[in-house]
């Protein structure tokens, strides 16, 4: 489906009826990623997933900070008549997800924080951030060989590797490059992770090389009451790699 924001074209999937979820895709991915999930969320919940700036179908692939993302966002949820939902984000995803709580708390009823950080980048990760903004006015073929090993446990099936590569080969460039910029400039939320008052699960696969499960565990620590899992048996994506797992912890919390 289609909707037109201030910003341009968004496009999203809007499935199932109950409480309603929001659904935040990965870089650089799009809200196909969220497939494995659909069939255990939509006779339950309202499934929203939106393509975020650029990214899948939604257009054009301007710039954006963290913070215009969010008001992207809230400017959806209003269009589609929902007060408040549950807001999960996976990696981009989750940073997205953690500014759309702090600036639009009241309308998050459960966060879940997947495959993610709160802390904003160190030297060493803007150093990468900025290389890879130079290596992607090339082209995008840096994204699959820089990024499918570290998005994927070596182990990880021909079809989650099939599926993400054919995703990432969609990828628009200049997106691709606003994204990283967006990243790259994002706001720590580290120290007001004490301040999240709704109930909120925090999700790491074992095998991510991207986020240390340490990180992720430093986050469950840091949110009054946070439930923190480990996803066995999966590398960054966990809700691709191990789909089962990632349900039921999923559902299991949206259900609470
Ligand atoms: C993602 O999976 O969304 C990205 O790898 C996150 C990042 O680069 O920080």
């Amino acid at each position: 489906m289609k909707v037109l924001l201030k910003s341009g074209m968004l496009n999203y999937l809007d499935q199932g009826t109950g409480p309603a979820v929001l659904l935040i895709h990965a870089f650089p991915l799009n809200h196909t990623m969220w497939e494995p999930q659909l069939s255990v969320l939509t006779p339950r919940f309202r499934v929203i997933a939106p393509d975020i700036r650029g990214f899948g179908e939604s257009q054009p692939p301007s710039a954006w900070t963290m913070e215009e993302m969010a008001d992207d966002l809230n400017e959806l949820l209003g269009k589609l008549d929902v007060t408040d939902c549950a807001v999960a984000g996976i990696s981009m995803g989750g940073y997205i997800a953690l500014q759309f709580w702090s600036k639009y708390s009241t309308r998050v009823r459960k966060l879940v924080l997947a495959d993610t950080r709160a802390r904003a980048d160190n030297e060493t990760e803007i150093k990468a951030r900025n290389e890879m903004i130079a290596a992607i006015e090339h082209g995008t073929i840096v994204l699959s060989d820089r990024m499918l090993p570290r998005l994927l446990q070596p182990n990880a099936s021909h079809d989650v590797a099939g599926t993400v590569r054919a995703m990432i080969a969609g990828v628009d460039a200049s997106a691709a490059a606003h994204a990283v910029v967006a990243m790259r400039d994002r706001p720590d939320f580290s120290s007001a992770l004490h301040r999240i008052k709704c109930p909120a699960l925090v999700v790491t696969g074992e095998n991510d090389a991207i986020i240390r499960p340490d990180d992720s565990r430093g986050i469950a620590d840091a949110i009054p009451g946070a439930q923190f899992v480990q996803i066995t048996d999966s590398g960054h994506l966990s809700n691709l790699e191990n789909p089962a797992a990632f349900n039921r912890a999923l559902l299991d919390f949206l259900l609470l």
